[in-house]
């Protein structure tokens, strides 16, 4: 069992940020793979935020036109369309934020890990430009399996020596875990779904995923029958989404939804806003695995502080013990395709 007592907080370096105060909404964000089913309404949602001032759209077919459509939008982001890998280092040059969609979806029967052997090697290519070429930016790895593609663009840092010990700028996007929470719960309980907030921790896969029901706000009561099957829905719900689009892929517009919100909760705390506070996935000293998913309080340079675990119940307590076999091995499997 994991305690729950304070945990000494991240330091944060706090020179390697470039966005200042006096740099108010004037971010700009790549999207990599922008053309696909997550980058498409992710980049239109990023296109219709009053934060961006350059949308830079990147993947291997179809950004001219993707770019050209977007940038007809009456909004004061600047579009510009990146094809092929020639192009993706002028994507990410002086990138503020970049989001990771690329990669291929899971179809019915397929489990996110059965995604690794395409997307491994996406993430990891992908990741050495953007070591090179813009180190400090807030990196959002969306590419499944994200328990496992966030230690390979960890290890890919570590190896083009732009890891930073001292700060966290890379992110497994876990928010669609806590945009279903809230929800289903909103949905189950008659409640305004824009008042509810249910931290979920873990990672993003199956079991690893761990909705925190009985620290939800405003606090929300439960059976225990209930408490069960809303759990399991909330770990299920990307797989009910792939068996609802019967091979069409897994769930994007929703996805889309989520990593705009972990992108204009990032923008806004760089930009200095307070209390910011998004569940995302990170390398963690938490539990015995190596990355784990926490609420953390953002700032204007990434993680100010990570709120660590929240109190939990038993039933959840032991969904964390449950969860570690395979998130462990999940964050093997990614060390290990970067020692090979
Ligand atoms: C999901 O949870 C695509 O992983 C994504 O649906």
């Amino acid at each position: 069992m994991f305690s729950r007592v304070a945990r000494p907080s991240l330091a944060i370096c706090s020179s390697a940020r470039k966005f200042s105060s006096s740099s108010q909404n004037n971010a700009k964000v790549a999207v990599l793979g922008a053309s696909g089913g997550i980058g498409q309404p992710l980049s239109l949602l990023l296109k219709n935020s009053h934060r961006l001032t350059h949308l830079s759209l990147y993947d291997v077919m179809h950004t001219p036109g993707v770019a050209a459509d977007l940038s007809h939008i009456s909004t004061k982001a600047k579009v510009t369309g990146h094809l092929g890998e020639e192009q993706l280092a002028d994507a990410v040059k002086d990138a503020d934020l970049v989001l990771i969609p690329a990669g291929v979806p899971r179809k019915p029967g397929m489990t996110r890990d059965d995604l690794f052997n395409t997307n491994a090697g996406i993430v990891r290519d992908l990741c050495s430009v953007t070591a090179e070429v813009c180190p400090n930016a807030i990196l959002g790895i969306i590419t499944n399996p994200v328990n496992s593609t966030v230690p390979i663009a960890e290890e890919v840092y570590k190896k083009k020596n732009a890891f930073n010990e001292n700060r966290i700028n890379i992110f497994g996007v876990t928010t669609l875990d806590v945009v279903r929470a809230n929800t289903f719960v909103a949905e189950l309980k008659g409640l305004d779904v824009d008042k509810i907030n249910v931290p979920v921790i873990g990672g993003h896969s199956g079991v690893t995923i761990i909705p925190l029901l009985s620290q939800a706000t405003p606090a929300v009561a439960f059976p225990q029958e209930d408490r069960t099957r809303l759990t399991e829905r909330i770990q299920n719900a990307g797989t009910e989404v792939v068996e609802a689009k019967a091979g069409a892929g897994s769930a994007t517009l929703s996805m889309a939804f989520a990593a705009a919100r972990f992108a204009y909760k990032f923008l806004d705390a760089l930009n200095g806003a307070d209390n910011k506070v998004e569940c995302a996935y990170i390398r963690s000293t938490e539990t015995p695995a190596a990355y784990f998913a926490t609420p953390l309080l953002l700032g204007k340079n990434g993680v100010e502080k990570n709120l660590g675990i929240p109190k939990t119940i038993e039933y959840e307590a032991e969904l964390i013990e449950k969860a570690m076999p395979e998130l462990q091995a999940n964050i093997k499997k990614g060390i290990d395709f970067m020692s090979q």
